[in-house]
Order: structure tokens, then sequence, then C-alpha cells
């Protein structure tokens, strides 16, 4: 691991063989303390990571189409007095359960995975597998894993048991979803400055319905509202301010007969209109005021990084765009992407003002990158500092290799790269525990090390990445790359391991 600066410039700064090899699947369950470790685990880091993520590549051999598609595995790091505990384990639900007995697929993929059999096995087959994948959150004393097609599977936070299904209070009754990008607002303007997590779901069709949630510290659901708007909608994530949320509706349309006639999965069939606009939906948190519906000229996007509320009356939103939606093609090999065939994701910054309906929008930087993230304190308010997975180059679309921050006032960037043989997830800030400044952390990220063929959990100082890595923990085996992940500043070991 090393700096950029340090880095011998090549004609690629990866491997596509290396690369690949952090799509293995991950088929055993460990729980084991952390020997191995380069550098200091600080010593006032403490809590518990988790992070979750498709790890689940083939069923018995076979291999699944795109990794969206794969069972999704917890990973929880126990982190206190300078040292950590790994325990993993894969999320039991019911379709995980299923085909692990049967040993081989018994369900289609969202992203294209079919059953054995060709079209015919599959055609009029909807039932999709709630694959529990894509994040991880613990709050009002429940561990949830997410994914935002179906409801949210409860785990033991000690022992990463799957406990069964949960409703989140009973606003998710069984069939119903629940997004897999909540946002803590760290101090809600209408409950006494408390933190509340803020979460939507959508329900797609020729219109979309979109749910609001809040929930308070204790996990109460405390405003539920439903909002109609125009069209159909695909959106993975949103953003929060103290009075809103805001979502980007991108101009996509739907074609459902290949997924009824078994041709493809329902993300397969989703095409970018280039010539209609983005749609900002706007709608206030109070679930009373008119919700708005601006266009603007935006592209596709997965991920906000941060949003926020100015006295004139604009709302500013830092988001991660794509040209157009990376299309999921029906015969590719995910695992031979061509990376330059596809438009890289780059930070920009939108001005919306409420008043006017006005939209500007302007590019902060080219790098390709991905997984935003900013102090907790100050989701929802405005930032100085953005901490993202980026590629090692400036320019160009590659895999994430780096850890990169933007500072929004002097211009300034850092990165801190894993390059040439290592391979970054989403970093995680965790404040350090008397923080008062929106750089005083820790970035925690996972990287796969090609070169061990293992991957570790890297800590880095967020006020100065280019120092480069505090502490390296070095796992016994790969973790396929993941998806979120959340810290808690509460310790969970698994029984075994407290006693030890
Ligand atoms: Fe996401």
């Amino acid at each position: 691991m090393q700096t950029a600066s340090s880095v011998q410039p090549s004609a690629s700064p990866y491997s596509r063989e290396d690369w690949q090899r952090g799509y293995r699947s991950l088929k055993d369950e460990y729980s084991y303390w952390i020997d191995d470790v380069e550098g200091e685990i600080p010593p006032n880091l403490s809590g518990t990571l988790f992070r979750n993520g498709p790890a689940m590549l083939d069923v018995h051999g076979q291999r699944i189409h795109h990794p969206f598609d794969g069972d999704g595995m917890i990973s929880a790091i126990a982190i206190r007095d300078g040292r950590a505990h790994y325990h993993n384990r894969y999320v039991r639900t019911e379709g995980f359960v299923a085909e692990q007995e049967a040993q081989k697929i018994l369900y289609r993929g969202v992203f294209g995975t079919q059953k054995p059999g060709g079209w015919l096995a599959n055609a009029f087959d909807f039932q999709f597998k709630n694959i529990a994948n894509t994040n991880v959150v613990y709050w009002g004393d429940k561990l949830l894993a997410l994914w935002e097609a179906a409801e949210p599977h409860r785990l033991d936070p000690h022992t990463l048991e799957t406990l069964g299904l949960d409703d989140v209070g009973g606003v998710v009754p069984e069939g119903k979803s629940y997004s897999a990008h909540p946002w803590i607002d760290p101090a809600c303007e209408w409950n006494e400055g408390k933190p509340h997590l803020v979460n939507f779901s959508i329900s797609p069709g020729l219109s979309t319905t979109i749910t609001i949630f809040e929930h308070d510290a204790d996990g109460n659901p405390v405003r539920t509202h439903a909002h109609s708007v125009p069209g159909f909608a695909f959106i993975h994530d949103f953003a929060i301010t103290p009075n809103y949320c805001i979502f980007f509706q991108a101009p996509l349309s739907f074609n459902p007969i290949p997924v009824a006639l078994g041709m493809r999965g329902p993300g397969q069939c989703i095409s970018f209109q280039a010539k209609e606009p983005t749609q900002i939906i706007v709608i206030p948190r109070n679930g009373k005021d008119p919700v708005k519906r601006i266009p603007a000229d935006v592209g596709f996007v997965f991920h906000h990084g941060n949003a926020w509320e100015t006295d004139a009356g604009e709302l500013e939103v830092y988001s991660i765009c794509y040209e157009e939606f990376p299309n999921v093609e029906p015969d590719a090999d995910f695992l031979e992407v061509d990376f330059d065939a596809y438009p890289p994701g780059q930070l920009w910054h939108f001005r919306v003002n409420l008043e006017t309906e006005i939209v500007e929008g302007q590019r902060v930087d080219g790098r390709s990158c991905e997984f935003p993230q900013v102090h907790p304190d100050w989701v929802g308010r405005r930032s100085r500092f953005f901490y993202l997975g980026a590629a090692h180059e400036p320019t160009g679309n590659a895999p994430l290799q780096g850890v990169w921050k933007v500072d929004l006032e002097t211009g300034d960037r850092q990165l801190w790269s894993a390059a040439p043989r290592g391979f970054i997830s989403e970093p995680i800030f965790v404040p350090f525990p008397e923080s008062t400044a929106e750089d005083q952390g820790w970035l925690l990220v996972m990287v796969f090390n090609a070169e061990s063929d293992c991957s570790e959990l890297v800590i880095l100082d967020a006020r100065d990445l280019e120092q480069g890595a505090i502490a390296r923990l070095k796992l016994k085996h790969h973790v396929p790359y993941g998806l979120h992940g959340f810290f808690e500043s509460k310790h969970f070991l698994p029984p075994a391991a407290q006693v030890s």
C-alpha cells in the first residue's frame, strides 16, 4: 500500500486479473481475533464496523449473472482497546437457505441471473429473491440488513444470526419495501434536536409512489407519508436536509416484456432517455407542504454525498453523476467489463432554487469516484469535506483503488491509493470520540490485496490521508467487494470471543 505520489507511473495502475479475484465467493464463515496488524489500531477507536455486500457469486458452481444478484453477507469487525475481532455470516434469507439446500439456483435475479433451463424455465416467474445484500444499519437497538426491493432482515448484532424479516416498527408490512439508503439526521429540528433515521421506499409503475419514513432514536416510527409522482422511477438513494427529502428521478423507461418472457431481469430492461430531463423531487419532511418536481440536466445518480439549505432559498446537493444509466448487458460477463466503455461517476454540485425552480449544475472534479461520505454530524448541513472511493488515475474510468478527500473550501484534494494491487470498498468515516471539526475522524476501508489474495481493513486519519495507513488489519481470507456499511459505537462480540 502506498500514497499516490509514491506509485510509479505505468500504463495501467491495476491488472484485470487482480481485480477479478476480488469477486470470488466467500463460502466460509469465520470468527477470530485479528492478530496480523501492521501499525497500531488507535486505542480510542471503539465500536463495531458492520459491512454488507454480495459474497456468494455462485451457487454450487452456477455463476450468478451480476454481483448485485449475490446473497448478502455481513462482516462485523469489533474494535476496542487496540484489538479487533472479525466475524462474518450470511443473511439466512428464505432464498439463500433454499438454494444452499438445493445446491442450485432457484430464483431469478433482478440483474439478470436466471434459473437453469433457459427462458422457458423463467417465463412468468416474478418471484425474486430478497437478497439482503446492500446495506446494514444499527438503529433503535436493531441490526437490519437492507435490500431496497423488499423488507429488511433483522440480525443479532453479537452473533449475526438472522432473526427474520422486520417491519421496522410496523411501517413495512410483508410484501413492502424499505430502501437500503437511510440517512441519519444528527439533530432533528422538530424533535428537540434528537437524531432521526430518515428512509424511503419506492413503488414504481406508470406513476411512482415515494413513501418517507422517520424513526426516532429508539426506532419508533414518528412520521410516515406517501406521495405519488408521474412516471417510472428507479431511485437508489436520496439526500436530506433539516426540512426536505430530495430525490433525483432519472429519465428512465422500463420494458417489462423481456422480464415476463423469462429473457432478462428487470434491471436489464431499463433504458436511459437522454433527451429527457431528470426530475428533482423535493418532498418536505413535514409531509404537509407541496412537493416540487423540478427538471434538470443531471444524467444518472446512484448516490448522493450531502445536501443543505441556504439562506437564499436554495438547496445545494452534491451527487455522483454518470452521463447515463450504466446498462447491464444481458449477455455480458461482468468480470470482463470494459471500464473504458462506460462513463465514470463524477462528483457534481447542484443548486436548486426552490422559488424560481431553476437548477444550476457544475462538475466538481473529473476523477472517477463513488461512495461519498461526510462526517455524520454534518449530514444535511453545509459541509466542507467529502471522502470517497476513487480511481487511482485522475481521469478515465477504472476500479476503485483509492480513498479520496475533497476540500470544497480550498479546492485541495488528497488521495491514498492501494494501487497497483489493492482494490477498495466504501470508506466509512468514524469521528474521533471528542470530534469537533469536520475532518477529525478515521476512515475505515476494506481493501482486497491481490498480492496476499486476502482483504485487510485499513485505518486512515481523515485529516491527512497522504501520511498513509495508521493500521492495516490483515484478514485470513478475502472478502468480496462490498456495498455499504455502518459504524456503531457499541462493541459487539460473538459469545465465544467474549471469553477468549
Ligand atoms: Fe448504494
